[in-house]
């Protein structure tokens, strides 16, 4: 079993998307033994649905957004194989709470394995309108794709 774990501010925009978009995408092909997770660096939201705007982006795609929000934790570097980070600031945060590196080999940027798109980062669609919440669909459906294949290729030798 292969668990990812999708990590942005609150966990109510960005990372829940990641998670439901990919789960998606594995209910869609082949690929049961991957389990997916989302938390955010923040205490902001904890307990949280997903946010209203980002869930109906989503609906326009056929993706339903379930999950609370959580905060991510020191034990969340043991428990899960890889974790994806939206941003930059969300990354950096995350490496802050492995101060000895042990993990940094687990931590990636979401946007890393983005194809169709150029962005570095997943925009934080929060204080803008419905065309951002809209956008970040789009961009997370490119790089879990992407993130998809690069599971693949590794498994394959
Ligand atoms: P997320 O979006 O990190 O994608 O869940 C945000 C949610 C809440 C806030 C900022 C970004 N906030 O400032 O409360």
């Amino acid at each position: 079993m292969t668990k990812l774990l999708f990590v942005c501010l609150g966990n109510i925009c960005r990372s829940p998307s990641a998670e439901n978009i990919m789960a998606h995408l594995i209910a869609q092909g082949q690929h049961s033994a991957i389990q997916c997770d989302s938390a955010g660096t923040s205490s902001y939201h904890i307990g949280s649905p997903p946010d209203r705007r980002m869930a109906a982006a989503a609906a326009e795609q056929g993706i339903t957004l379930r999950g609370r929000a959580r905060q991510f934790t020191r034990q969340d570097f043991e428990d899960f194989d890889w974790i994806l980070a939206m941003d930059d600031d969300n990354y950096r945060d995350i490496l802050r709470l492995d101060p000895d590196g042990q993990y940094h080999h687990k931590v990636r940027k979401m946007c890393d394995f983005c194809r169709r798109h150029p962005d570095t980062e997943v925009p934080d669609p929060y204080y803008g309108g419905a065309d951002g919440f809209r956008y970040v669909i789009d961009l997370l459906m490119d790089a879990c794709e992407g993130f998809l294949d690069f599971l693949e290729r590794q498994a394959t030798p």
